[in-house]
């Protein structure tokens, strides 16, 4: 580990000041570090040894091994509302817990659910305003979409915007414990699943523990999407060739290629390993980053640019992870698309007005804001 370059740090706090300054910009500084060293990994201090990298390679082996390398020592763990249910769920039990629950979220039960999805997306600009936030208007839509995918629209709305709220404000806010919302959230959640059939709360409460990942994969589910929503509006409307429904495919797999929400993943060494000649002491913390392996020039062609015509072609392997890989593959990756494809396909033509989409990295990913927009007519 000593050998890996690190990028520079403060002597006493390590990169914890960098790290919670201008993380990408650290990110990106070892990064080059590690492609001069010719490994393609460095080191980070951030509380603990950190070992980061972002080559297919190192995706592959940090994905693919989930007995070496467990989520429960994982940065997740210190977020509340991501602490526990299938995310903090390691190897053994991991495989047969993602069986029954990746059917509730399969893409089958998704497409069931788009209609409603669909009638709950609100209108961008209403009455005779003609232009709006697209991030604000990205953050009502999820929770509104995703209130009717797993809860027919039925969860009183104030106290879901309460619950998430946190989740996108800047640390340590993230990380702070709300145990008063979370036993109205847990007591609305009891509630709703008496007696209900076809939505997600109804296939979940079905299960032992189904309310637990009902909570969890909520509060997974809104932040990366409003933000992959948001900052598809305002491609969409930058790149006006690339928003028709046809087109909206490519357009989101380029949005998350550069501005995946989830930046940064993590694990938690449970054995020493050997990789490439490099020893991993156990409880090292493993990071691979979605962010760096989708813009890596290694891998890209133009990997700074917005060009969706590179989807024609199928990407390299273990390159592309803004959902993660492997077996712990993001469990709503097909709500997520169906979300925001079924929003982007319900929006006018759209053009920029005013905005500030310059990535902005805390718990997710996402941009600044505003990001005021037209229609176009
Ligand atoms: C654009 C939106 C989304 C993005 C970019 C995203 C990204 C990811 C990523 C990268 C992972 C893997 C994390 C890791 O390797 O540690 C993941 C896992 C997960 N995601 Fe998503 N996600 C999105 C939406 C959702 C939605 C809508 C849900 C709702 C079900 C969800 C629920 C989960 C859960 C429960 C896991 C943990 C899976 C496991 O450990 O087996 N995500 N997501």
């Amino acid at each position: 580990m000593k050998s890996l370059p690190q990028p520079h740090s403060a002597a006493l706090l390590g990169h914890l000041p960098r790290w919670g300054a201008e993380p990408l910009k650290l990110l990106e500084e070892g990064a080059e570090l590690g492609r001069q060293a010719g490994t393609g990994l460095f080191r980070l201090h951030l509380g603990a040894q950190a070992v980061v990298g972002f080559s297919p390679a190192w995706n592959r082996l940090l994905l693919g091994d989930l007995d070496t390398f467990r989520s429960a020592g994982s940065f997740s763990r210190l977020v509340p509302h991501l602490a526990g249910g299938i995310i903090l769920t390691d190897a053994p039990q991991h495989a047969p817990r993602r069986r029954e629950l990746n059917p509730v979220f399969g893409k089958a039960a998704v497409e069931s659910l788009t209609q409603r999805m669909k009638a709950a997306c609100p209108e961008f600009v209403s009455g005779r305003v003609p232009e709006a936030d697209a991030l604000a208007w990205a953050d009502q839509a999820a929770l509104k979409m995703l209130n009717a995918a797993y809860f027919s629209g039925e969860f009183d709305e104030d106290l879901l915007r309460q619950f998430l709220a946190p989740l996108r404000r800047d640390f340590p806010a993230p990380l702070l414990p709300r145990p008063l919302v979370r036993r109205r959230v847990e007591a609305e959640l009891a509630r709703l699943a008496r007696g209900r059939r076809s939505d997600l709360l109804g296939w979940l409460s079905g299960q032992a523990g189904g309310l637990t990942e009902a909570r969890i994969s909520l509060a997974a589910a809104h932040d990366t999407s409003t933000h992959a929503l948001a900052y598809s509006l305002w491609f969409a409307a930058r790149f006006p060739q690339w928003h028709a429904p046809e087109q909206h495919p490519a357009l989101l797999k380029e949005v998350l290629r550069l501005y995946p929400p989830a930046w940064m993943g993590s694990r938690r060494v449970a054995r020493d390993t050997e990789w490439q000649g490099l020893h991993l002491p156990t409880g090292t913390l493993a990071l691979y980053s979605p962010y760096l392996s989708g813009r890596d020039p290694a891998l890209w062609a133009e990997p700074n640019e917005f060009r969706p015509q590179r989807w024609k072609a199928a990407p390299p392997a273990w390159a592309y992870l803004p959902f993660g890989g492997g077996e712990r593959t993001c469990l709503g990756l097909h709500l997520a698309q169906s979300l925001i494809l079924t929003a982007l396909g319900g929006l006018p033509p759209l053009q920029v007005r005013w905005g500030r989409p310059e990535p902005h990295p805390s718990l997710t990913l996402g941009p600044r804001g505003p990001l005021l927009l037209g229609v176009r007519h």
